[in-house]
């Protein structure tokens, strides 16, 4: 019989003082704030929520939620707005934000039809930066950690929607009985 099991990756000090590097990098480059932050709904609430407090400077938030479709699916490459941010941006310096770049589609073409709409600039935030699966290009301006591989939860990354609330990040692992 398969189970699986949870190991922590990073815990949540590990994560805090990732988040807090984060947000200090983004005031070198906003020192006087004024960014638009958007997450990327669900998986980014949590990181959001601790980067815009640690930030620490004026900003405004808004949120998207996006699906994708892998390259084993009939709409290969593509991804599907299903809410996009409300707040204009034309002019704006804006920071995409999310929990993990896996293939890299979701970032990758959100990004591009935001700068369609004459934004200053658009950057790439995200917890996790994982390489493996990677299909699309994505420059992460900002990045807590870097994994070559896994199935992480925790921090707003699910498993069948279970997991958001861990405080860790945990690699999930199949185990036999
Ligand atoms: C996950 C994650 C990213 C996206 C990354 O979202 O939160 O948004 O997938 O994958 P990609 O780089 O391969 O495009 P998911 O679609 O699982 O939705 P969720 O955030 O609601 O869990």
């Amino acid at each position: 019989m398969s189970r699986q099991s949870k190991k922590i990756l990073f815990d949540e000090h590990e994560i805090a003082a990732a988040v807090r590097r984060m947000a200090s990098e983004m005031r070198e480059n906003h020192p006087e704030g004024g960014v638009v932050f958007i997450g990327i709904l669900k998986g980014a609430f949590v990181l959001l929520a601790d980067l815009i407090r640690s930030f620490d400077r004026p900003c405004e938030v808004d949120f998207a939620r996006i699906a994708s479709y892998g390259s084993g699916t009939v709409s290969s490459g593509r991804v599907d707005v299903r809410m996009d941010v409300q707040t204009p941006i034309e002019g704006r310096s804006v920071i995409l934000v999310d929990d993990i770049v896996d293939t890299g589609l979701t970032l990758s073409e959100y990004r591009r039809m935001l700068l369609d709409r004459g934004p200053a600039s658009v950057e790439i935030a995200a917890l996790i930066d994982k390489s493996a699966r990677r299909e699309k290009q994505v420059d992460v301006d900002y990045y807590g950690f870097r994994i070559e591989d896994g199935f992480v939860v925790g921090y707003g990354l699910d498993c069948d929607e279970q997991y958001r609330n861990l405080c860790s990040i945990c690699v999930l692992e199949d185990t036999n009985h």
